[in-house]
C-alpha cells in the first residue's frame, strides 16, 4: 500500500508483517542497535493540527533512528491559523517534496482527503473518531508480547468508546487476528450499531471484565462530548473506573492498558496504572516507537519500488 490510513484496508497477513517487523526494531531499540540507513535521504515531515505527546515524539524519534530527515511544523503557530486550508497547507508542503507526511487532525476523514493531493505517503497519526492505525499495531505488539499471542484472546475495550478513534482501529485489528472483543460502556458513551462489527457489549463492569485476558482502558474525551451529556467524574470512577475490586474479575494473569494521555482518578485507578505486575502502559509507549519505525520502513519501500517503476 502507498499509505497507512486505517486499520480498515489492512489484511490479517499485513498486520502480522507489521507487527513482526515491529517486534525486531523492538528489540534492536533495547539492544541500543541502529538503523540509519533505512530512511536515509528521505523527509518526514509531522504535521499534528491536534495535540498529541507520545505519538509525536514517537514518530519524531523513529523517523530520526531511520535516519530520516524529519521535520515538525508547528501548526498552532503555522498560516492554518491565518486561514489556510487543510489542503492548501497540504499542497504547499507537497512541493517541498517530502517522502514521508504524518498527521493528525480533529476531523474524521482529513487525512485520508489529504492522502489523495500529496505525492509522499501518509500515516494516519489519528484522525477525529475514525481511526488512529499505529495505535491499534503498538497495542497488538504489546499484547503479543505479554500474551504470547495475538488471536483467540478475551479482551475488553472500557470506557468512553463512542468518541474513541482507538477503539475503532483496535476493534477492526483484534476481529481481524479472531480475538473475542468486548466493549464496555455507559449506554451514553456506546455508539449505536457497534454490535454489528462483531463485538460482545456490556455496560457493566464487572460482568464485561469476567475472564478476559486484557482489560484496555480509555479517556473520557470530554473535548469531543460537544454540548452532549459529560458525566461526573467522581460517579463514572465509581461504575466505570478500573479499580482493584473490578480488575479481580478478569484472569489473575490480565494484562492492563491504556494508550495515554491518562486521567487517574477518572478512569483508572493509579495505583494499577502503576502496578508492574499488571499494567504494560509504559510497554505500549515504548513499542509506539518500534511500531513507527516499521510502518515508515514499510511505506518507504512502497515508495521507493513505486519510482523505480515510474523511473524504468
Ligand atoms: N495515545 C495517543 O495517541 O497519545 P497522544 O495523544 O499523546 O499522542
Amino acid at each position: 500500500a502507498r499509505h497507512l490510513l486505517g486499520i480498515e484496508h489492512l489484511a490479517p497477513d499485513e498486520i502480522t508483517t507489521l507487527i513482526d517487523l515491529a517486534d525486531t526494531y523492538a528489540t534492536d531499540n533495547r539492544a541500543g542497535k541502529t538503523h540509519r540507513d533505512v530512511l536515509a535521504g528521505m523527509t518526514q515531515i509531522n504535521m499534528f493540527f491536534e495535540n498529541s505527546t507520545r505519538t509525536q515524539a514517537s514518530f519524531e524519534l523513529a523517523g530520526k533512528k531511520l535516519g530520516a530527515d524529519v521535520m515538525n511544523m508547528a501548526m498552532q503557530s503555522s498560516s492554518v491559523k491565518k486561514g489556510e486550508t487543510l489542503i492548501d497547507t497540504a499542497l504547499t508542503l507537497n512541493a517541498m517534496h517530502p517522502d514521508l507526511l504524518v498527521v493528525r487532525h480533529p476531523s474524521s476523514g482529513a487525512v485520508d482527503l489529504l492522502a489523495q493531493k500529496v505525492n509522499g505517503a501518509v500515516l494516519n497519526a489519528g484522525d477525529g473518531r475514525h481511526e488512529h492505525p499505529t495505535q491499534a499495531l503498538l497495542d497488538g505488539l504489546t499484547i503479543r508480547r505479554a500474551k504470547g499471542r495475538l488471536h483467540r484472546l478475551s479482551i475488553a475495550i472500557c470506557g468512553d468508546i463512542a468518541h474513541s478513534r482507538v477503539a475503532r482501529s483496535n476493534i477492526m485489528l483484534l476481529g481481524k487476528m479472531e480475538n473475542r472483543v468486548r466493549l464496555i460502556a455507559p449506554p451514553t458513551l456506546m455508539p449505536a450499531g457497534i454490535s454489528e462489527f462483531g463485538v460482545e457489549v456490556f455496560d457493566d463492569m464487572e460482568k464485561g471484565l469476567q475472564d478476559v485476558d486484557v482489560v484496555m482502558m480509555l479517556r473520557l474525551q470530554k473535548e469531543r462530548m460537544d454540548g452532549g451529556f459529560i458525566p461526573s467524574e467522581r460517579e463514572y470512577f465509581h461504575r466505570y473506573g478500573l479499580d482493584a475490586a473490578k480488575l479481580a474479575r478478569a484472569k489473575p494473569d490480565a494484562i492492563v492498558m491504556h494508550p495515554g494521555p491518562m486521567n487517574r482518578g477518572v478512569e483508572i485507578d493509579g495505583t494499577i496504572a502503576d502496578d508492574i505486575n499488571r499494567s504494560v502502559i509504559q510497554t505500549q509507549v515504548e513499542m509506539g516507537v518500534a511500531v513507527r519505525m516499521a510502518a515508515m520502513d514499510l511505506l518507504a519501500r512502497n515508495l521507493r519500488a513505486a519510482r523505480a517503476e515510474a523511473a524504468a
